[in-house]
């Protein structure tokens, strides 16, 4: 068993950190948690704007919930991030390492010398000789963005996760995978959406899509001709008392439309990538899909994706596998944020001295 970490997830609304201790049979106990709310614009398209507001905002979780453990697991996503399957004559993990070098150039759209690789061996077919590999290339720029305002805050960045991947941890806590089903885990953030599909729990596909809960508070400012923050405040059911003397009163129906529409046309989005994966799937279908994600409680949206997607939309929450103490977390505080603590909870399973798996 190796040593823990801190699980710090860098979201653009929210940073996120989690503290987990793994007990005997194989169960997790919540030790820290906090979330701190960004300023509009510290990360945009996954680039980090605003790195003073990050370290700041790391700095004052640490603090407030008198975080000790230094060593952290941090995650990246987005169109810097190539995740591919490849297929590969088989060969041992030191000859995988050696020749992915070379072999990657062919599957990613950016220069070699640009990026980080990581491999993974999903699984072996003696009979034909092939092995099956998962390919993860990240920007080194991006990288170095991102453990720079770690560092910055004192910490150690020394597992750099995937979001897709992340989410994939955490859903495994879970353990309620059926044999032969097709799981789409669906992370809605702010301003990404991490689609990860699980064929017998190993990852079939991935992608990330420029998307999310930004596009409902962008929709209601424009429509309704509100600033951010009110149009932030109608999406969550909320009054805007305050604008409601400068503008037209706003009625709850205008919202919800906006919401319907807005759902529905992240829904056919959600679905055309998935359909693009089934259609390699020869006849396969999707058992389900567990959404993840702030923006998986937009009013409307579970629906939506329902429809459209015709098979059953599971609302993930990690703190239902993970144990505490209801003397120093609210139950009811951790059942609200558990949808978007996903990512969080996936990188705070790492293990130092793992096999990242
Ligand atoms: N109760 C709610 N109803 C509707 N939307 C919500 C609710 N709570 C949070 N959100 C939205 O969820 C989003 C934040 O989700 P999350 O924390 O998963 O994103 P993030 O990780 O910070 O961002 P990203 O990963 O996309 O950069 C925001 O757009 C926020 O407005
Ligand atoms: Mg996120």
């Amino acid at each position: 068993m190796g040593r823990g970490v801190l699980g710090l997830d860098i979201g653009s609304h929210s940073i996120k950190v989690m503290e987990l201790k793994e007990a005997r049979g194989g169960a997790w106990k919540l030790l820290k948690f906090g979330l701190h709310k960004l300023p509009a614009e510290a990360i945009v398209d996954g680039a980090i704007m605003n790195s003073a507001a990050i370290v700041e905002g790391i700095r004052d979780l640490v603090a407030r919930h008198k975080i000790k453990t230094r060593d952290v697991s941090t995650s990246v996503s987005g169109h810097s991030v190539i995740i591919k399957k490849i297929s590969l004559p088989v060969m041992s993990e030191e000859e995988l390492e050696e020749s992915i070098q070379w072999e990657a150039e062919q599957y990613i759209p950016f220069s070699i010398n640009d990026v980080n690789l990581d491999t993974q061996i999903l699984n072996i077919n003696e009979e034909t000789g092939q092995m099956e590999v998962l390919l993860v290339a990240a920007k080194r720029d991006m990288i170095q963005e991102y453990t720079a305002v770690v560092s910055e805050a004192g910490l150690k960045p020394l597992i750099l996760d995937v979001d897709s991947f992340a989410i994939e941890n955490a859903y495994d806590l879970s353990q309620d995978l059926e044999a032969g089903e097709i799981v789409a885990l669906v992370n809605i953030g702010a301003g990404l959406i991490n689609i990860n599909i699980l064929t017998n729990g190993i990852t079939a596909f991935t992608r990330d899509i420029n998307m999310g809960g930004n596009q409902f508070t962008e929709e209601i400012q424009k429509q309704l001709n509100v600033n951010y923050e009110e149009a932030e405040a109608l999406k969550l059911g909320g009054n805007i008392s305050s604008a409601q003397s400068t503008t037209e009163a706003i009625v709850p129906q205008e919202v919800g439309a906006i919401l319907r529409s807005t759902s529905e046309a992240m829904a056919v989005e959600i679905q055309r990538s998935i359909d693009f994966f089934l259609a390699t799937a020869s006849g396969a279908s999707l058992s389900r899909v567990v959404l993840s994600g702030g923006t998986a409680k937009v009013a409307g949206l579970k629906e939506a994706l329902e429809s459209t997607l015709n098979c059953p939309i599971q609302i993930s929450d990690p703190f239902r596998s993970i144990s505490f103490n209801p003397k120093e977390f609210d139950p009811d505080y951790l059942s609200e944020i558990g949808p978007m603590s996903c990512v969080v909870a996936g990188l705070a399973t790492r293990r130092l001295g793992d096999k990242p798996q």
